[in-house]
């Protein structure tokens, strides 16, 4: 028996348990058809890492058709993907593993390339700093309200293909955190300005979504935001006003918070926050108000069982890329027989087909031999 503190099972307030403390991250696959419907070989690679981790948050699905930020990206804007959605909840939900759909819009991170044409929006009209970045569209009001109506849409669909939760994805520069972010937030009406007014669409989104997983499911359904704790830009977030949104999101009736970071030891780029890692100042601020998920390069067992003293819940991600059984090796202490490298031989074995081996090429080269 495995009396480490991630074998042990979890229960959301609302009843909702995890088998263990493990979840798969959310990571893009690439896989899906051109109009965001899931193809075979994805719902075969999330059949091959379900089974063992608690719960699978599966990769960012755009819920506005103008919110697609890339080709291959799973699509929740209509009810076309419902029945595909489906079929991935079923081969996620396997061995009692609980499937998580992340919902996301690009925002200004996308190019009118994919979006055949048609300009990316954002909440102002400025570019983000980073290569092929192009001009967004300031969003009009009414799409705005339209953007949150998509979000709720989806959530729906999330309750109807059998998922067991949704998470909003505030992280990683798109939408949601382009809206909090003073970088790419200049508005001046109610959608922005002050740091409490740039918190205005996150708040009524997260009051959308719940509402609607309220209203429409029948069983436990959890709803999760995940954010990113600070920004390169000038201006930025700042890791003081990420405790601002994190104090302001526990007071809203979430399921769990879920910070991205490369490393689950990055240290805040702030000087006020440098004596230890940010997700210890998280978890403290949190202080058992809402359950924590930590992530960024966990390899063993005892990096889970470190990062689980500053959080409830640990997010696995390019492990369970390279070695889809991670989980139940590292329960064993079987850590010698853990594949942590993938050949260009074993990728159809492992079913990286080739939108994720294409992007894995970009995020993990130093695990590709
Ligand atoms: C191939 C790949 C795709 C990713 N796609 C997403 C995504 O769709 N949504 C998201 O929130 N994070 C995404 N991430 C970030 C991961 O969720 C995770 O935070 C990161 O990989 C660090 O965890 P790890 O070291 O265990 O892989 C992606 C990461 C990788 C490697």
């Amino acid at each position: 028996m495995n009396n480490k503190k991630y074998a042990q099972s979890f229960s959301f307030d609302n009843g909702l348990t995890l088998k263990n403390r493990f979840l798969m991250a959310p990571m893009t696959t690439k896989m899906s058809f051109y109009d965001g419907v899931i193809t075979e070989d994805e719902k075969r690679y999330y059949h091959m890492r379900s089974k063992e981790v608690g719960a699978v948050i599966t990769a960012a699905a755009n819920v506005s058709e103008n919110g697609k930020g890339w080709e291959g990206e799973l699509g929740v804007y209509d009810d076309k993907h419902l029945a595909g959605l489906s079929e991935l909840a079923s081969s996620i939900k396997v061995n009692g593993t609980k499937a998580v759909l992340q919902l996301y819009h690009g925002g200004r991170m996308t190019q009118a390339s994919v979006l055949k044409g048609v300009q990316p929006v954002a909440p102002s009209s400025v570019r983000a700093l980073r290569p092929n970045s192009e001009v967004p569209r300031e969003l009009k009001e009414k799409e705005i309200l339209r953007i949150i109506e998509d979000f709720k849409a989806a959530t729906v669909r999330a309750i109807k293909a059998g998922f067991d939760g949704v998470e909003l994805h505030g992280a990683n520069t798109y939408l949601i955190q382009q809206f909090f972010s003073p970088h790419s937030n200049r508005r001046t009406d109610q959608w922005g300005g002050s740091m409490e007014s740039r918190f205005t669409f996150i708040e009524k989104l997260v009051d959308a979504v719940t509402d609607a997983a309220k209203e429409e499911a029948s069983e436990p359904f959890i709803v999760g935001y995940r954010f990113s704790p600070e920004e390169i830009e000038t201006p930025g977030i700042r890791f003081n006003e990420t405790l601002f949104l994190i104090e302001r999101l526990c007071n809203k009736p979430l399921n769990y918070l879920h910070v991205s970071l490369r490393k689950s030891d990055q240290i805040s780029q702030h000087g006020a926050y440098q004596d230890k890692p940010m997700i210890t100042y998280l978890h403290e601020h949190i202080n058992g108000r809402m359950p924590f998920i930590a992530v960024g390069d966990i390899r063993t067992g005892e990096d889970a069982e470190t990062v689980l003293q500053d959080s409830e819940l640990v997010a696995v991600g390019r492990v369970l890329l390279a070695d889809p059984n991670w989980v139940s090796k590292v329960s064993a202490g079987k850590e010698a027989s853990v594949r942590y490298d993938v050949t260009e031989e074993e990728r159809d074995l492992l079913g990286l087909t080739n939108g994720v081996w294409g992007f894995m090429q970009g995020m993990m080269p130093d695990r590709l031999k």
